[in-house]
């Protein structure tokens, strides 16, 4: 595998059991809770925190850390670096995502997986996929999370590629508000793309696959191979950059937004150069003006593109409005420096319309538990597309 040769560090599998606790907000049934009260003789009444080796021990008596915990239903999708299963908790009967990652000859865990869950246990959010258990095999490292049903490929797919421009702006929204924490913390999560984006029979929209969100480097091949997308990736990086900067989310981001807008993606180039190409093409080849220090950059030099002018965006994003239009433009700034922060575009005019106070929700809560905030039917929605399952039902009736 492409990123995983080199001098990587190897981390063993207790390292990886060292850093993770299953979050407090596993939705256990009571019997459960119980038995885990009743096997710490010591615990009061009044459950004080366990230390973290009792608490490990109980939970792996009921269950945790243990495959035959979960029934392993059909195959979700193949990514970048594991296969996803969705699953059932026996233990609480609810659905999950298993992705697991194969050790093969490995000795350690690859770093993409410890990274991943490193990274997650301390992301608590609403816009952010939960990470319940963790399960190494001798074979395969098991990472168990919450179940989605929908990556945000999959939902365009399911409504024809013609959203509504209402629910674009909530989609939208809820993925600045996953990035902003997560650029908080200086966390980025550098491979931000419709398949990485999972949204759920709410509507909820949560940010997932942290895999490459600490690489030093960007893979250029998966496991299985395929090419690694290039469609999302900032100019300054397809030009060799490797500054570590949160903005370099922000081009991805824009990205999407055009893509949620008009059912196609903005630059499906499939070499470097051509991904520079039809960038240029539409943005205009850029200059001292737009991106100072760019025509002295060697690799940018070499390529030698054509002086394209910058195209009107509303030309081929009419559905977008002028504050879309205009924080569209914000997201695909050259100049890194200058691309708006996911924190700014939350504030951005474009958002004024759901009002104040989802600015002001807790991490944990949920934009759908105001009022105002509702999705509404997508215009090219096909009913026998989503959702083929008993579960479309329920979707329908909570979306709609
Ligand atoms: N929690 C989940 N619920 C439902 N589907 C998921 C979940 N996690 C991942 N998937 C599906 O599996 C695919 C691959 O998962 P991902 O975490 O992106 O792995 P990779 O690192 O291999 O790309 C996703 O694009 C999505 O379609
Ligand atoms: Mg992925």
């Amino acid at each position: 595998m492409h990123y995983r040769n080199g001098n990587q560090r190897r981390f063993s599998m207790e390292d990886i059991r060292k850093q993770y606790v299953p979050p407090g907000d596993i939705q256990l049934p009571p019997e459960f809770l119980q038995k885990l009260q009743l096997e710490s003789p010591e615990l009061p009444d009044t459950p004080k925190p366990l230390s973290r080796i009792s608490r490990r021990a109980s939970l792996s008596d009921i269950g945790f850390g243990k495959l035959e915990t979960y029934v392993k239903l059909n195959k979700l999708g193949e990514g970048t670096y594991a296969t996803v299963y969705k699953g059932r908790s026996k233990l609480t009967e609810n659905l999950v995502a298993l992705k697991e990652i194969r050790l093969e000859h490995e000795e350690g865990a690859p770093c993409t997986a410890i990274r991943e869950v490193s990274l997650l246990k301390n992301l608590k959010h609403a816009n952010i996929v939960t990470l319940h258990d963790l399960i190494h095999t001798e074979h395969s490292l098991t990472l168990v999370f919450e179940f989605l049903d929908n990556d945000l490929k999959q939902y365009l797919d399911s409504c024809g590629n013609l959203m509504c421009m209402h629910n674009v702006k909530i989609f939208m929204f809820q993925l600045l508000r996953g990035l902003a924490y997560c650029h908080r913390q200086k966390i980025l999560h550098r491979d931000l793309k419709p398949q990485n984006l999972l949204i759920n029979e709410k509507g909820e929209l949560k940010l997932a696959d942290f895999g490459l969100a600490r690489a030093k480097s960007v893979p250029t091949k998966t496991y299985s191979n395929e090419v690694v997308t290039l469609w999302y990736r900032p100019p300054d990086v397809l030009l060799g950059s490797t500054e570590y900067s949160t903005q370099i989310d922000m081009w991805g981001v824009g990205c999407i937004l055009y893509e949620m807008a008009t059912g196609r993606p903005m630059f499906p180039g499939s070499t470097v150069k051509e991904e520079l190409h039809i960038i240029f093409r539409l943005l205009g080849t850029p200059t001292e003006e737009t991106w100072p220090g760019i025509t002295s950059n060697p690799e940018f030099k070499a390529y030698n593109f054509p002086l394209y002018r910058c195209q009107p965006l509303i030309n081929h994003a009419p559905r977008l409005d002028s504050e879309g239009l205009d924080l569209l433009t914000c997201l695909l700034l050259y100049e890194v420096k200058s691309r708006i922060s996911a924190e700014d575009g939350l504030r951005h005019t474009y958002f004024k319309s759901l009002g104040e106070r989802v600015l002001r929700l807790p991490d944990n809560t949920s934009i759908f538990t105001l009022r105002e905030i509702q999705l509404q039917k997508d215009p090219g929605f096909r009913t026998s597309v989503f959702h083929p399952t008993a579960r479309g039902k329920n979707r329908r009736q909570s979306i709609f």
